[in-house]
C-alpha cells in the first residue's frame, strides 16, 4: 500500500494503518529478535514533570513528548540540541535511542543537564552494534565508555550496563545481511517473517550473556542511568 507524506510520516503511518495488508503485516510479525535484560534499572522516581526525547507514535503518561516530527504523541515539536524549556524544569529525562539520529550529541547532553532539577535522573540508551537506521539520520555508535566521557562532569553514573546482548547483535545482522541479498521488497518481507520465526528461540542465550563482563565486546545496546550533581 503506497503512503504520502515524509519517509518518518510512512514509518510512523504504516505502523497505526488499518489497511488489511499493514493488519496483516503486523499479525505475521515474529517477536522481536532480542531479549530485553531485566536488570536495567527502571524504577528512578518520577517527578512532576518529566521529558521523553524523541517519542514519536508513543502515547506517553507522565510525560512531556518532544519530538522533531509533529506525529500522534508528541507534545512538543522540537530539536534536542536546543530544548524550548527553563533550566532546571524536569526530574526526569529519557533518552532512549535518540542520541545516534542527532548532529551533536555532546551538545544535547548539555541541554539533558540544564533542563534538568539538581539531583534529577537522566537515563540514556544507546546501539552499539546495531544496524544502519534513519530516524531520520543515522550518524553513530557508542560504548559505555563513550556515553560516560558524554555525560561530563555536571552528571553522575548511579547504573550502567547493557539493555540487549550479543545474541541480539547476531540475530538482527543475520537477518539484515540476508535481506540485502534480496531485490525486491516483498522477498524482503517474507524471507524477514520466515527467518525471524525460525530464530527467535535463540534470543534466550542472552540470559547467559547478560551476567558475563564479555557482554559488551558485540552488545546490541547500552544505558547509563545518571544524576544531576
Ligand atoms: C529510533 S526513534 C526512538 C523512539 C523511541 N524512543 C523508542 O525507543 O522506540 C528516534 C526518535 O528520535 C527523534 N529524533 C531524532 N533526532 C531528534 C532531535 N534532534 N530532536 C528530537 N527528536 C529527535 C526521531 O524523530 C524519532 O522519533
Amino acid at each position: 500500500m503506497s503512503m504520502g507524506g515524509t519517509p518518518m510520516q510512512q514509518v510512523y503511518a504504516r505502523r497505526r494503518s488499518q489497511h488489511w495488508i499493514d493488519r496483516l503485516y503486523r499479525l505475521l510479525q515474529p517477536p522481536l529478535p532480542l531479549l530485553e535484560n531485566r536488570r536495567e534499572p527502571r524504577d528512578f522516581p518520577l517527578g512532576r514533570w518529566n521529558l521523553y526525547i524523541g517519542g514519536a507514535g508513543c502515547a506517553l503518561s507522565g510525560y512531556v513528548n518532544l519530538d522533531l516530527f509533529a506525529l500522534p504523541g508528541v507534545d512538543v515539536v522540537g530539536d534536542a540540541e536546543q530544548l524550548p524549556f527553563r533550566s532546571g524544569t524536569f526530574e526526569r529525562v529519557e533518552c532512549d535511542a535518540v542520541l545516534e539520529h542527532v548532529r551533536c550529541p555532546e551538545q544535547v547532553m548539555r541541554e539533558i543537564t540544564r533542563v534538568l532539577t539538581r539531583e534529577g535522573y537522566a537515563h540514556i540508551v544507546t546501539p552499539f552494534c546495531h544496524p544502519f537506521h534513519e530516524y531520520p539520520r543515522d550518524y553513530r555508535r557508542f560504548t559505555l565508555d563513550g556515553l560516560k566521557q558524554l555525560a561530563g562532569d555536571g552528571l553522575e553514573v548511579v547504573a550502567e550496563g547493557w539493555r540487549t546482548g550479543p545474541t541480539a547483535t547476531v540475530l538482527i545482522f543475520i537477518l539484515e545481511y540476508v535481506k540485502i541479498w534480496l531485490p525486491w521488497r516483498a522477498w524482503r518481507v517474507i524471507v524477514h517473517m520466515a527467518l525471524g520465526w525460525l530464530l527467535f528461540p535463540f534470543r534466550y542465550l542472552d540470559l547467559i550473556f547478560f551476567r558475563a563482563r564479555s557482554v559488551g565486546r558485540i552488545g546490541n545496546h547500552c544505558y547509563l542511568w545518571l544524576r544531576k550533581r
